[in-house]
C-alpha cells in the first residue's frame, strides 16, 4: 500500500525540510522513494532519520508545492528531527538500507516510535481532490494540458460539494500556480 504523507527531515545543521511523499508500506517496512535531486534524500543520507507525518490539513501538501512551507514544528521524541504540529499522528524512522538508482533511489526504513496526537475525522472528497491536484502541480511541464484540464474538471466536482476553508485555501494556491505556469509557458513560446 502507498500512503500519502508528509516527510520531515533535518540537515546536519538541524534545519527542517518538509515534503509530501507517497510512502510504500510493506508489513513493518517503510520505503521512501524520492526523485533525484531531492533535499529529503540528502537529509536522510546525512542523518539516517526521517519522520512520517499523518496529516489531514491538505494545505501542507499543496503549500509545499506552491511556496507555503512555513508550518509549525515540534521536536521528535526519539531521533534528531521534527514533526508537524498539525499531524494527527507521526512516526519516527531510522534508515536501514538504500537501493541507489539514477532516477529514484529506494530508502528502506524501520519505524522506531509512533505518537497519536488527535483523532482521524473521516474521509473527505475535497481533501482527496487537493492531493490529486497537488500531484498534477508536481508534474507540470511533464503532463499534457489536456490531461491536466480533464483531471481538474473531474476533481472539481467532489471538491465543490465537500470542501471546507482549509481545502479552499489549498485549492486556491494550486490553481494560482497552474494559471501562472500556463501563462508563462504560453508567453515563452
Ligand atoms: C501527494 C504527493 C505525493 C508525492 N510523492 C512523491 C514521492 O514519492 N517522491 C518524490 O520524489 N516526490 C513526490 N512528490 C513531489 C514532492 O513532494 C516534491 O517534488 C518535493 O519537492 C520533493 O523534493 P524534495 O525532497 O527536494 O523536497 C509528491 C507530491 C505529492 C503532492
Amino acid at each position: 500500500m502507498i500512503q500519502e504523507v508528509i516527510i520531515t527531515t533535518v540537515n546536519p545543521q538541524g534545519v527542517c525540510h518538509i515534503a509530501p511523499m507517497g510512502v510504500h508500506v510493506e508489513a513493518d517496512q517503510y520505503i521512501i522513494l524520492p526523485f533525484k535531486p531531492s533535499t529529503t534524500l540528502e537529509n536522510m543520507l546525512a542523518t539516517g532519520h526521517a519522520v512520517i507525518n499523518y496529516c489531514d490539513d491538505v494545505r501542507i501538501f499543496a503549500g509545499c508545492l506552491t511556496g507555503h512551507r512555513d508550518w509549525p514544528l515540534l521536536s521528535a521524541e526519539t531521533i534528531p528531527g521534527q514533526y508537524l504540529s498539525a499531524a494527527l499522528a507521526h512516526s519516527e524512522l531510522s534508515l536501514e538500507r538504500v537501493e541507489d538508482d539514477q532516477i529514484r533511489p529506494r530508502l528502506f526504513c524501520r519505524r522506531l516510535h509512533t505518537v497519536s496526537h488527535r483523532p482521524f475525522q473521516g474521509f473527505n472528497r475535497a481533501q482527496y481532490a487537493v492531493l490529486e491536484a497537488a500531484i498534477l502541480v508536481s508534474r507540470l511541464g511533464r503532463l499534457p494540458w489536456q490531461k491536466i484540464d480533464s483531471e481538474l474538471a473531474y476533481l472539481r466536482i467532489g471538491f465543490e460539494k465537500t470542501a471546507g476553508p482549509q481545502e479552499h485555501e489549498a485549492w486556491g494556491w494550486l490553481m494560482q500556480t497552474i494559471d501562472h505556469y500556463r501563462a508563462h509557458e504560453v508567453s515563452d513560446v
